[in-house]
Parts: C-alpha cells; sequence; structure tokens
C-alpha cells in the first residue's frame, strides 16, 4: 500500500482506529512495586502484547505499532539490556507459529544492524514467513528512534540525487515513502501506558495528526478492559485535520442525504 499523508489529504475516519501505535511503559515499575526485579515485568509486558494483539485483530484494527526498544535504550544497565534482546528472541521464537496460524504479518523497524547475527536471522524468517498474511500487520519497533527513521529517509534522498545526478523530489508524500513504516497508513490512535505523557523518540512524523490517549496503567497490566476505553475515547474524538466543526457538520450531512 502506498502511503498517503494526513498533511496531503485528509484521510478517511472510522469509529475503530485502522492503526493503534503504543508506547509499552511501567514494565520496571510494576515489578518494582510487587518487591520483583525490573526484568520481571518485562517478562509479564509479553503476555500484555499477545493479549493487545489479540483484542485488536478481534476489534478490526489493521496495524498495531509497539515501542518494545528505543535508540537510547542502550542507555540502560548492560544486565537489562542484555536481559531484553534475550526476551525479544525468546518471545518471538515462541509466537511466530501463533501469529502466522492467526493471520498476522510481522514487521521489524529500526535499526537492526546493532543487533547479533541471530536475532537479524530469526526477524528475517519471521517476516518472510508471515509476509502474506493479511488479517493485521503486526510492527515491533526495536533499536528505533523517530529521529533516527527521518535522518535514514533524508539519506536515501540523498542518494537517489547522486544517482540520478540531479536533485530528487522531495516533499511530503515522496519524503514519507522512504520511511521505514511506508507500509502502513499514520497511526490514527497513540496509547502510552505508565503514566508519562511524552513522545519518548517514537514516531516523530507520523504521529502529525494521531489522536493521543494517555493511562496510568503499567504495561502488564494493560487488558482488553483498558483497550477498549482507549478505543472509546477515540470514537468520541472530533479529526478535524486542521478544518472547522462546522465543515464537518456540513460534510457528514451531506454524506447522509447522499446515502438517503
Ligand atoms: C517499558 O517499560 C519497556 C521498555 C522500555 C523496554 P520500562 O522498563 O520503561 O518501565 P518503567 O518506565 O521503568 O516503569
Ligand atoms: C519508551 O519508554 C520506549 C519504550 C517503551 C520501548 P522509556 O521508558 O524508555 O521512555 P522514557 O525514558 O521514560 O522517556
Ligand atoms: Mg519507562
Amino acid at each position: 500500500m502506498t502511503y498517503t499523508s494526513s498533511t496531503v489529504r485528509v484521510p478517511d475516519v472510522a469509529a475503530v482506529p485502522r492503526h493503534v501505535a503504543i508506547i509499552m511503559d511501567g514494565n520496571g515499575r510494576w515489578a518494582t512495586e510487587r518487591r520483583l526485579p525490573r526484568v520481571a515485568g518485562h517478562t509479564r509486558g509479553v503476555d500484555a502484547v499477545r493479549a493487545t494483539v489479540e483484542s485488536c485483530a478481534r476489534r478490526g484494527v489493521e496495524f498495531v505499532t509497539l515501542f518494545a526498544f528505543s535508540s537510547e535504550n542502550w542507555r540502560r544497565p548492560t544486565d537489562e539490556v542484555s536481559f531484553l534482546m534475550r526476551l525479544f528472541v525468546t518471545a518471538l521464537e515462541r509466537e511466530i507459529g501463533k501469529l502466522h496460524a492467526n493471520g498476522i504479518r510481522l514487521r521489524v523497524v529500526g535499526d537492526v544492524s546493532m543487533f547479533d547475527d541471530r536475532i537479524r536471522a530469526l526477524i528475517q524468517r519471521a517476516e518472510t514467513k508471515t509476509a502474506r498474511n493479511t488479517r493485521l500487520t503486526l510492527t515491533i519497533a526495536a533499536n528505533y528512534g523517530g529521529r533516527w527513521d527521518i535522518m535514514e529517509a533524508t539519506k536515501k534522498l540523498i542518494a537517489q540525487s547522486l544517482e540520478q545526478g540531479a536533485p530528487a523530489r522531495v516533499d511530503d508524500e515522496s519524503f514519507a515513502e522512504h520511511l521505514a513504516m511506508a507500509y502502513a497508513p499514520e497511526p490514527d490512535l497513540f496509547i502510552r501506558t505508565g503514566g508519562e505523557q511524552r513522545i519518548s523518540n517514537f514516531l516523530l512524523w507520523q504521529l502529525a495528526y494521531t489522536e493521543f490517549y494517555f493511562t496510568d496503567i503499567y504495561w502488564p497490566d494493560f487488558d482488553a478492559a483498558a483497550l477498549d476505553r482507549a478505543i472509546a475515547s477515540y470514537g468520541g474524538r472530533e479529526r478535524r485535520f486542521g478544518r472547522t466543526s462546522a465543515q464537518l457538520a456540513s460534510q457528514s450531512q451531506k454524506a447522509d442525504t447522499l446515502s438517503c
């Protein structure tokens, strides 16, 4: 699918978001509150991932994007970083068969060149195995940073210019085509668990017109009911994309007349 930009064309809006992007935060605090090591929260977080992907698929969400490891998470203690890498491998190995059986396509975005060969090979295998699935696209952002993504797209445009000996076309859509998630529409709904209200270098470009939803719930506690609350909140938003409420009202009146 070709990327369509919300700043070029007003996208179609439905009551259920087509694309949900989530910052899964609060694993460490979930564990600390239970006097457990922080990493126990990450392990429990995988259960919440499974439940959330299942619930989204049942509700008709087509794209789910999960922030699993940011380009800044290397700053954490070495033990925690290696635990997260191992967890990523075991979760992927364990879940890929089920994801495939459920019609889910898996994509991983981020600078995977920083991962060891085994992880890279595993990602490649999982992406290839599920490439033709159409029910839902699950994207895992691993060693991902919104600034990295924008810089990579810029480098590709520069390379293209050098190759053709003339400046490449730079506009909203030609730029977005070079982003890591060019295969997906922009997120309709952004959810961050764990109480913080920031983007933490997630999808900087793509969140231009996304609806934001913050909850204090820690990621391991995020369940179907919490997802429903987020989707209900989304359903009550007026997505104007720069227009006025009156314009939206007259547009929906026109649509009603046409459907009569
Ligand atoms: C999110 O939970 C998971 C990752 C960043 C990998 P945290 O580990 O950030 O949990 P808190 O924010 O410290 O509670
Ligand atoms: C954002 O969470 C990254 C992920 C969930 C993978 P962090 O916990 O790393 O974000 P900050 O440091 O609180 O902004
Ligand atoms: Mg955190």
